[in-house]
């Protein structure tokens, strides 16, 4: 993909439905009494890998667009082969917790990227709960997980302290929770997205919450909902960084989800100097929506870390990719987590940011880009990440000359439409 610099940022747009929760509504859908009806489901491959999911383990999934209902079972069926979990770490992760509740073995695999990726994190705990789950090479998938329910057991309840601010660690342990007999509680160092404890409670799970805790009693039935997925706000993300980049910028985003675990790169764009507006503020099964207007302002400089950093976890490499643009930089840390995502995303920044001449200093936790800058067009290595190959792209719109954007069709991970989209909003 070739992207030449822009002159502005202008258009009234809309996001696919929010990944985060189309993957929990599409779970907790096929364990559900009842047929669930979605619309603007997330048109990414990561939640088609959750779908693929639920109908290999017997749930009839109906796909129309964006629209997608999914008829939910007492008990889910064994599946033929192993689940397929594509590129997703949350297919992977969340799925675990349902699977390690029901009565029977399975596999679990992924993609090349996916196979890299940490899965000691879901099978503590859910090892704990009295699911057996073994890896193929110490913690990395493919995953065989022997669910506490064979021979009529149940998973014991536990009470368990994170020591990864992982909101899908939080949601394996809360949905293994279901099937436990007892009541289950997450604490979490950082409060994480809080997806799931919405979506429970949309399905009717009651459970309770103070601070970074929370826990639910098992053996609680759930319904199915009808419900409308908002916007994918890690999504514009892209969007409204790339609208910061130009002064005669003016961008709205309707039905954009602004649920305050996810929303911080609101108060990080306004902290850095844009403005921002939000109207039509309503709630929709317990997660906001509305719409944001964006202005350019003059950016300056901010400093991410600690809780922020954990909020903000997604939407980091678009922000250190536009902080060269700044006027003081940005510096990020508190977030390792970000070396064990789709790819090391701290060094594909850093490594990305230089091939376009920026300077920048690389730390075990994050990073530190210096601001005023002025960047050239570059080859970009999106190293297959779907979140690199968009951050770049919106870096490469304020460069001098073209980017070319290596393994952009990693968007369709996330985003498919966002080249596309792009367009529709680039003034050249
Ligand atoms: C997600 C949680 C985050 C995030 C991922 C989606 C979720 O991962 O990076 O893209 O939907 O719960 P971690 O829970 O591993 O931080």
């Amino acid at each position: 993909m070739i992207i030449r610099p822009a002159k502005n940022i202008l258009g009234s747009i809309r996001m696919p439905g929010d990944k985060s929760i189309s993957h929990r509504y599409a779970m907790l859908a096929a364990i559900a009494t009842g047929n669930t009806r979605l619309e603007n489901f997330s048109t990414g491959a990561d939640c088609a890998s959750t779908l693929g999911c639920v109908r290999q383990l017997g749930c009839s999934v109906k796909v129309d667009g964006q629209r997608v209902e999914i008829e939910g079972r007492e008990r889910l069926q064994k599946p033929a082969e192993s689940l397929d979990c594509g590129n997703s770490g949350s297919t992977m992760r969340m799925m675990s917790g349902i699977l390690a509740g029901q009565d029977f073995e399975c596999d679990l695999h992924g993609d090349e990227s996916l196979s890299r990726r940490p899965m000691a994190r879901v099978m503590v705990p859910l090892r704990m709960m009295g699911a057996e789950i073994t890896a193929a090479a110490g913690d990395r998938p493919p995953l065989h997980i022997k669910g506490g329910a064979i021979n009529g057991g149940k998973l014991r309840a536990i009470d368990y302290k994170s020591p990864v601010a992982s909101a899908q660690v939080k949601s394996a342990v809360l949905f293994a929770g279901l099937f436990a007999d007892g009541e289950t509680a997450v604490d979490e160092p950082y409060r994480t997205r809080d997806h799931s404890e919405q979506a429970l409670r949309a399905f009717g799970v009651e459970l309770s919450r103070s601070r970074n805790r929370v826990s639910l009693r098992g053996g609680q039935k759930l319904q199915a909902i009808e419900a409308l997925v908002p916007g994918d706000i890690s999504s514009a993300a892209f969007f409204l960084c790339a609208a910061a980049l130009f002064p005669e910028s003016n961008l709205v985003i309707e039905n954009l989800l602004l649920n305050p675990t996810r929303a911080s790169l609101l108060d990080a764009l306004k902290l850095l100097g844009a403005r921002i507006s939000v109207i039509n503020l309503e709630e929709h099964h317990h997660e906001l929506v509305g719409t944001v207007k964006m202005e350019h302002g003059s950016l300056k400089g901010i400093k991410i870390e600690g809780g922020m950093s954990v909020s903000l976890i997604d939407e980091l490499p678009v922000l250190a990719a536009i902080a060269p643009y700044t006027r003081d930089g940005i510096e990020i840390r508190d977030a390792k987590e970000l070396r064990v995502k789709e790819s090391d995303r701290i060094a594909l920044v850093a490594r990305n940011l230089r091939a376009m001449g920026a300077e920048c200093e690389e730390y075990d936790d994050g990073l530190r880009v210096a601001g005023n800058q002025k960047l050239h067009g570059a080859e970009i290595d999106s190293g297959g990440d779907h979140r690199i190959a968009m951050a770049f792209s919106v870096a490469a719109l304020r460069a001098e000359g073209e980017s070319k954007i290596l393994g952009a069709d990693s968007a369709r991970i996330s985003f498919p439409e966002f080249f596309t989209m792009l367009e529709g909003v680039v003034e050249r």
